[in-house]
Formats: C-alpha cells, structure tokens, sequence
C-alpha cells in the first residue's frame, strides 16, 4: 500500500523491475489453466531480514498452492519503522536491505519461487522501495524544491528573501495578491504519521499581470534589490530553493560507521539519472550475487538484463526544477513553482496540497498546475492502487488510457488494501472491487498482500500484520477460506485476467482533459450515465499524450493500431491545452469524429502557447472545422451515434452494464467482459459480427458456444441475466474452438422454462427446463426456422427448500502460547443444529468465532426413473464462499454472486448426503482477544487510542439465507 502523508516517505509506489521479457507462445496459459504470468500476485511482506527462511519458502510454496502467479518480494521493515516503530530485538544493520542474511532471504525465496513454478517481482528497495542506503551526500538522493512566501516589506527594500539559506536558490518570484482565504482540509488521507495532520492552508489569489520572475535580481547574499513600483498592490515574494530532502525510506538510529546500511535507507531521486544509477549501484554491489543473477533470469518476472536498461535508461535531467519542467512541459510551473507542494515532496499526491497554494485570479488560469500523473504512467510501469482510486471505475480509466495509447499491455492494481477490514474483507467485496478494476482497464491485480507467516519480534499471533491491523488484507493459510473457496476465487481472476490480456483493448472513445494536481485525485470526471447506458467504452487522454507518437488517426480512428479510439469529446469542463486543439483539428481534418460538449473548454496554459487570446481563436477554428460537433451537455451518447461512432457492443438493460472490449487479430478472437455494477439486471447486448459467440465461465474454466441469441439485420443480439457484482465474458471467435462442440444452428426464441443449456458432443445441445404449473405449448425456434415442441414441463419437480442442517463449526483460535505466531489455528470443533440458517452472532454459542462451518442436511430424491431429471442448487446469499460437496463429491466452483450450480450429476435415488462448506473471516474471533494481540513489539495501531481509524465491530460470519434445489429436465434439442 502506498500511504502517502507520511511527510518522510517522499514516494510511497512500491518501485518495480518492469519491461517484460515473455516468451510469444503459449506464453498466457490456457483459459481453463492460465500462466503464472497472467495469474494475480500477493504483495509479499518481508518483516526484515532476520526471518526463518525456511518459513519464507513455505510462504511462496502456500502462494503457488492458491493460484497465485508469484509474488512481490518487499522487504517491509515495518513500513521503514514509520508505523509502531522497529520492535526491540530488531536490527537493521545485521538484516537490513543489502545485508548478507537479506541476499540469503532472495535466494531462498527465489529458489523457492523456481520450485513452485512461480515468479518474484522485488521491490528495489527496503519499506516500499523508495531508495536504497547511501551516502547524504549522494548526488542520487532525493531533491525537492522548497517554497517560501512572505508579503513584500513595502518599506524595507533591502530584506533577505524569505527562506534564504535553506537551499539553492531557484527562483525568485514578485505577486499583488487580491484575495486570500484559510482553506480548511477536510481530508481522507491516514493521518498515520506522528506529526499532526495538516489542517488548512492559505489560499492565495494572484494577479496574473502582476508576476516578475526578479530571481536574476537576488544578490549573492539574498538581497533583492527592487523598488517598491507602487502601481503593485498588495506584492508578496516567493522564493523557491531546491535541495537534498535527506528523506529515507528508513529511519534507523546506530552509531556505527563501517557499513553503509547504518544511514538508514534514503529515497532516491525518481527524476535523475543519478538517482537510478545510486540503485543500480547498490544493487551490484549489495544484492545481486551471482545465484541471484542466475535465478532472477529464471523466476524473475521481468527480465533483470531488461530491468537494468530500463533503469539506465531514464532520462530525465538531473535535480529540479528543470528534470520537472522538462518532463511535465508546464510553464507555468515557472511562476508558479510547486507551491502547492508545500514542504512536502514532489511527488506527494495531489490530495495533500502544501501549506499553501496559489491561484490565479483569472479564472482560465486558475490553478492548472503541474502534476499530471496521465503522461508519466504513459511512461513508467504503471501500478495503481484500489485505496487510493477508491474503486471508481472512471478514476482507472483516467488512468488506463494513456498507459494502452502507449502500448503498454499490462495495467497494474495494487488491490484490496481497504481501511479497517483486516481479516474481515470478504471474498465476495474482493471480487467486486477487483471486477470495478477491470471495468476501468485493469489487467493485472497484485493482492495486498501476503504476510510473512512465522514468528517475528514481539508479534503474536496471527502473526505478522503489516500496517498494524489497520488494511485489509492479510492472505495467507491462517484465514479459513484459504483452500476452502479464496482458491477458488484465485482461480476466477486468474481466467478474467487471462482473458484480459489477450489481443488489445479496444475503446470507443476518448475524453481530452489535462488533470491539476489540485484537482481531486481521480475524481469521476464523466458522471453522466448516457455513455454507458449504451454501451459505450470510454477511456481519458490528456493533452500530452496527443503528442505521443501512437496518437495519429488512420481511416477516422484514433491509435487504430492500439486503442481504436472512433471519437473524441471534449466538455465544456475539460481543461486543454492550446496544442491539444491544434492536435484534435488535425484529427478532425483526417474523419475522427469531436464532439464539444455543453460549451467552449477550459484553457490550460502552457509557456509560449499564445495565451487565452489563442486558445480562444483556435478553440472557434476547432469548433468550425468540419467533422468537429457542438453538442448540449448530456447529450454525448446521442451525439456520438449521430456521427457515426457507435459503440463496439450495444447494450440494452435494465441494470448497469460496464463493458470492456479486446480483439485478438491473430487468434480472430474478440472479447466482452461485462460487469453488472450493484444490482441484478437483464437485457441483451448487441454487437456487428459474423463470429460465433462463445461463453466464457472463469469460475470453472468452462468454455462453450452460446446456445440461444439471434441476428438481425447482420447484427449479433445476445440475451444476458446478471447478478448483482456478477461478471460474465462472450467470445466471438471465426473459428470452432479445439476440442468445444459447436453446434451448426442456435435457437432465436426459447420457452420461458429454460434455466440453461449444456452441450457435448455426445448429446450435442441440451436446454435444461424448469417446472411450469400451466405448460403451454412452447416452442424452441431454431436459426433454420425447425422447431422443437417442449415436452410436459409440470412433470418435472417444483423446487424445494433445504432445512434442519447440522452444523460442525471448525472454530479456529488462539494457540496457548499467543507468542507462537506460526501456528496457523489451534482448532477445536462444536456441534450445533440449525433449523433454519443464521448469522453465527445470532447464536450465542458462536458470536465470537471465526474458523470453517461444515454444514450437512439430507434430502430424498425420486426422480422416478427419469435419468434425464437433475436439478441446480442454489443460495440465495454467499457472504464469503461455500463449497458444495453432493453424496461426498465436490461440485464445480460457485461465484459466490450467482451461487448456482449444477449438482445433477451427483444426484441419487434415494436419500442425498449434501455438504456445504463454509469458510468465515477471522476478524470475529480476533476482535474478541484483540487485548491479548501485539504486532512488532507494540498493541496494534487500529486499538489504540491513537488510531486514526475506528475500531470495527463484529460483522455477520457463516451462512445466511436459504438454499433451494432446483429440479431440471434435459432435453436434447437435436442440434
Ligand atoms: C550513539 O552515540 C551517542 C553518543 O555517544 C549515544 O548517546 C547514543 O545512545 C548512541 N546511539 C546508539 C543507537 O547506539
Ligand atoms: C478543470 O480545472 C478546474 C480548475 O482547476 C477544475 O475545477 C475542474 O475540475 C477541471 N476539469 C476537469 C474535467 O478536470
Ligand atoms: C431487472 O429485471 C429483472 C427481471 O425482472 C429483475 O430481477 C431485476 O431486479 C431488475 N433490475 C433492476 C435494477 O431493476
């Protein structure tokens, strides 16, 4: 997790080895068994380097065993000590970063990585890999520019400038000052760190007309030698002096000269060449043996050889400001320079303003500064976090965008880390969460993430809990749905993200809008439901990344290599710059449709740009040109359809239908993956293709055609039931997939009856029909116009409730010894009848447990001779995962949103033994000895009368709701 108010944690993003070094074939896997390098990972947290190695092996060995595709080896030092501190016994200098213990920890985890078939991404260095140890005075460690302000002493001319000393002087700015106002800081930031949270800062208006850049006239000893103009009202001085920041990424007290390690870790200078060199320096000379080298050409999961160009390759300019202005190209940063960065690093996030900043009193200039995330991450490797994007949808695709212009194939999602839910996120909120991820353009979910499991410096049990029980979530064995159903769920966004990387993303359209760092950090920028509604697929670019050289428009699509894009909007709201426009009249000359929607665009300046006085005339160029549309605010989708771009999948529904689109040129495969957004919906989707549409289960890895959805007019139309949070993906493929029956016609119209269908080659198609009190005379209609006479549906049995169910509870609790933190649970079982189903906290005996619930009932089943009855079961609520095991036989994996599944295979004559496993979070039984835990030497954070987070209550566990079974008859439809 990337916690960024932690004043001396300058970048908080865990850095990556990135460029990838995959081999073309067979490279994802399969659908039904994908690679390691398609599978999510677990960020794994190394408490230091003094850790039993064997323990670190069985970790990644437990990893593999899950589904995941490897890890994120971090060597977490308790957060750098920032939160609780280093615990007695600890000892950086022996074990820290570099030292020989930690190189023997690499090569273990990696040998054991080798084992298992499974990769390693490593941190580049300790805590979240800001730095590494050095030298203060290294060229490579971190800089920043630090601002000052001060009203001008009208009457003594010849003061020092306000800061003067604190570093090398940078510039030197004169304002007038309209207005100012103490801006109060409602934050959602953790105020994790010791110094009390900012809570306002000054808001300065400025006069545009006002600025001087006197910087060549401050003397060598800070003199500024000015006069007062008079005409100025109101003149404030900013100063602004770069230098070393001496922040580290670890703290660490020690007197000791003869090792390096003994400075702590610095954070590096992300925007210099000697920052990456200071890395890659420590890294020769301190990590990488030559096992290392060799297994990290086996099991890393980005080629090392790669990592290393990449990082010498990093070409920013040395030390601000000029790295900055050179990277982020915003003039206006000259006069402007930072100051809402505060005293605070440049790379804070912009949610956490400094301690003041500066508008201008224009409103077309006002605050566009500086930051915009959009084209760095079209450059880096781009991670983003599900905490800080706070699961919206739209935040990704601010995000995405640029990262797919540029051709990157992964975007990365550091998921799950949610405020005070350790060991009480449920698999259902994960998946839903990571579902939103996908939604927006994500493909790759690193779970937060994996703690060490065995005995560590003053920390009971359950052992090691980085962040001090204040973030979900801690995957590891000792959660009880570890092998009973997380498994299972490892396995479902495994075969999502497999199917996310194949081919390319394809979007529909592109919002132009440059972000300020002021701004809200990824804010939903397009709240209108319109796009949506209709399925359109939409994505953001801002004005930098027009300038990349993917950005050209062949045939009237945008990237039509890459993204695809088929037009562009620009609201009225957006901020662009004036070459921006220049860039979307060139895409209008060549067909791609614009849309200007709700009125002119916001002018984002940039140096020499002309000024608002061109970017009002080239804004009227643009709105003139042909091609380029003007539209009522609202009205994107209607205006869109009208000018030819119509969105890749139609969607017609009464819930919320996210769609995400990739085609596979190669492969002549392309793909749908839709996400149902919060409630159960229906409708159908629609999409111009002459592939035949398959259905893709990522639960079960089942692939098969679809049976039932019609063409009209050339025009695919597929009916579509979705649950609440539940995902489903269609592929149409030009060919019959290896080894799937593919039957030559499909059925236009089917009887209401219909639960599903199954085919093989065997019984080729089979619809599977329900119980019906008035059976009419329906019909199947066939794509040949032959027709199929339902038999007697009333024949078949209604369905029926399942009641009276023993409960064995597997509860699993403390060890004796609370110190003994590598015992997974000492467990004891009780047994408990259940007329009917319940909360666990409402039945006195098990409010406080956690552990597995094993529930079993019987039924009698008579299908009366009739081989072709079989039936469904299904829950009408999962709170966390269940796993259904009929006449001792494991049913096929259930996605907990839809909660069905067929058991008619298992089913007997006679009485029926049914199984339902289910596993619980912990966080009940933990809560209840919470007193008696201790994380790092200390109680944990989230109890403490310091946390900055509520202590949660106890929350539902078990099973709830009802479970029916669902008779079916199978009918072979002779196709
Ligand atoms: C370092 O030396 C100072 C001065 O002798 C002493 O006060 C301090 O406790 C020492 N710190 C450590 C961590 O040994
Ligand atoms: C444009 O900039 C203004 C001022 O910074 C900001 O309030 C607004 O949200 C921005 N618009 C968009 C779409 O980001
Ligand atoms: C959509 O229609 C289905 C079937 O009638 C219904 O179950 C579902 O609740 C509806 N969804 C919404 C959001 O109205």
């Amino acid at each position: 997790m990337a916690i960024t108010p932690f004043r001396h944690l300058a970048v908080a993003a865990t850095l990556l080895i990135v460029s990838t070094t995959a081999t073309p074939n067979k490279r994802d896997g399969t659908f039904a068994n994908p690679s390691a390098q398609v599978r999510p990972f677990f960020r794994y947290w190394l408490p230091d380097g003094s850790v039993d190695p064997t323990v670190v092996a069985s970790d990644i060995r437990s990893a593999a065993e899950v589904g995941a595709g490897g890890i994120e080896f971090l060597p977490y030092y308790g957060y750098g000590g920032a939160i609780g501190g280093n615990p007695p016994g600890s000892d950086w200098v022996t074990y820290g970063f570099g030292s020989a213990p930690l190189q023997h920890l690499l090569q273990v985890a990696l040998e054991a990585a080798k084992e298992n078939s499974v990769l390693v991404d490593i941190a580049l260095g300790p805590n979240q890999g800001q730095g590494v140890p050095a030298s203060p005075d290294a060229d490579g460690i971190q800089w920043d520019l630090v601002p000052f302000v001060q009203r001008l002493p009208v009457n003594q001319p010849s003061e020092r400038i306000p800061g003067w000393g604190e570093g090398e002087l940078v510039a030197c700015i004169l304002a007038s000052v309209d207005s100012k106002t103490n801006v109060s800081m409602t934050g959602d930031s953790f105020p994790l760190d010791s110094s009390p949270p900012q809570s306002s800062y000054l808001e300065l208006v400025l006069d545009e007309a006002s600025l001087q850049d006197v910087t060549h006239k401050v003397s060598s000893d800070g003199i500024l030698a000015i006069q007062s103009s008079g005409s100025s009202c109101n003149p404030y001085v900013f100063s602004f002096y770069q230098k070393r920041t001496l922040h580290k990424a670890l703290e660490v007290e020690s007197n000791r000269t003869d090792t390096i390690l003994a400075n702590g870790s610095f954070v590096v200078d992300h925007f210099s060449k000697e920052g990456a060199k200071t890395v890659i320096d420590y890294w020769n000379n301190h990590i990488l043996t030559e096992d290392i080298r060799q297994l990290l050409g086996d099991v890393g999961n980005y080629g090392w050889e790669d990592s290393m160009e990449f990082t010498s390759n990093i070409s920013w300019t040395p030390k601000l400001p000029d790295a900055f202005y050179n990277k982020f190209g915003y003039s206006l940063a000259k006069y402007l320079p930072l100051v809402m960065f505060g005293q605070n690093n440049i790379m804070a996030q912009p949610s956490n303003p400094g301690l003041m900043k500066a508008v201008f009193k224009n409103k077309q200039t006002s605050d566009k500064y500086i930051n915009d995330y959009r084209s760095v991450l079209a450059d880096g490797c781009p991670e983003c976090e599900s905490l800080q994007w706070k699961d919206k949808i739209d935040g990704y695709r601010q995000f995405a965008g640029a990262a797919y212009l540029a051709g990157r194939k992964v975007v990365s999602n550091e998921m799950g880390a949610v405020e005070t839910r350790t060991y009480s996120l449920t698999i259902p909120e994960l998946l839903q969460r990571v579902n939103k991820a996908f939604a927006g353009g994500v493909n790759r979910v690193m779970l937060h993430g994996q703690p060490y499991s065995g005995d560590y410096y003053g920390t009971t049990w359950p052992g090691s809990t980085p962040f001090q029980y204040l973030f979900a979530g801690m995957h590891s064995p000792k959660q009880p749905s570890w092998i009973h159903g997380f498994d299972e769920a490892m396995g479902y966004i495994s075969r999502a993200q497999f199917i996310l990387r194949q081919g390319i993303p394809k979007f529909d359209v592109a919002f132009v809008n440059k972000d300020s760092a002021t701004d809200p950090n990824w804010a939903t920028k397009y709240g209108r439901d319109d796009l949506v509604d209709a399925g359109y697929i939409y994505t953001y670019l801002s004005p930098d990344n027009l300038e990349l050289p993917e950005a050209s428009v062949d045939n009237s699509i945008l990237a039509s290599q890459g993204p695809g894009i088929k037009a562009i909007v620009v609201t009225h709201d957006a901020n662009i710059t004036v070459s921006a426009i220049q860039r979307l009249k060139g895409y209008a000359a060549k067909g791609l449709p614009i849309i200007l929607s709700g009125g002119s665009a916001q002018y984002y300046p940039i140096s020499n740009d002309g000024g608002v006085d061109a970017f009002k005339t080239g804004l009227q160029e643009l709105a003139n040109s042909k091609g380029v549309h003007t539209t009522a605010s609202g009205d994107v989708a209607k205006a869109l359809a009208s000018h030819g771009a119509s969105p890749r999948v139609g969607v017609q529904t009464n819930g919320t239908w996210y769609i995400t689109w990739r085609e596979d040129k190669e492969a002549q495969v392309d793909y749908a993956f839709i996400f149902s957004d919060g409630s159960n919906s229906q409708g159908e989707i629609t999409t111009t293709t002459d592939k035949v549409p398959h259905l893709f289960d990522a639960w079960t890895g089942q692939r098969q055609p679809v049976v039932q959805y019609n063409r009209r007019a050339g025009v695919l139309v597929i009916p579509l039931t979705l649950k609440a949070n539940q995902t489903a993906i269609l592929a149409f493929s030009a060919h019959s997939l290896d080894g799937i029956y593919t039957p030559s016609v499909h059925i236009k119209s089917a009887p209401n009856s219909v639960l599903g269908y199954n085919l093989d080659y065997e019984s080729g198609a089979v619809a599977k029909l329900a119980h019906t009190v008035n059976p009419s005379a329906d019909k199947f209609v066939m794509s040949d116009n032959s027709t199929r006479t339902v038999p007697d549906t009333s024949v078949i049995p209604s369905s029926f409730l399942i009641r009276d169910w023993t409960l064995t509870v597997e509860r699993w609790e403390a060890p004796a010894n609370m110190l003994d933190a590598s015992t997974i649970a000492s467990i004891r079982n009780t047994t408990h009848h259940l007329p009917s189903l319940l909360s666990w906290t409402e039945i006195p005996a098990l409010v406080n447990a956690s552990g597995i619930g094993y529930y079993s009932s019987q039924f009698i089943w008579h299908p009366n001779g009739q081989n072709q009855i079989g039936a469904y079961i299904t829950f009408s609520s999962i709170l966390y995962a269940v796993q259904v095991f009929v006449n001792y036989e494991k049913v096929a994996p259930i996605d907990p949103t839809a909660g069905t599944a067929d058991i008619g295979p298992y089913l007997r004559d006679g009485e029926n033994e049914l199984l339902v496993v289910v596993p619980t979070t912990m966080w009940n039984y933990l809560r209840s000895i919470f007193p008696e835990i201790t994380e790092s030497g200390t109680p944990p954070l989230l109890s403490s009368s310091t946390s900055p987070m509520n202590f949660p209550g106890i929350v539902p566990n078990g099973w709830v709701g009802e479970v029916y079974i669902r008779p079916y008859m199978s009918f072979a439809l002779g196709i």
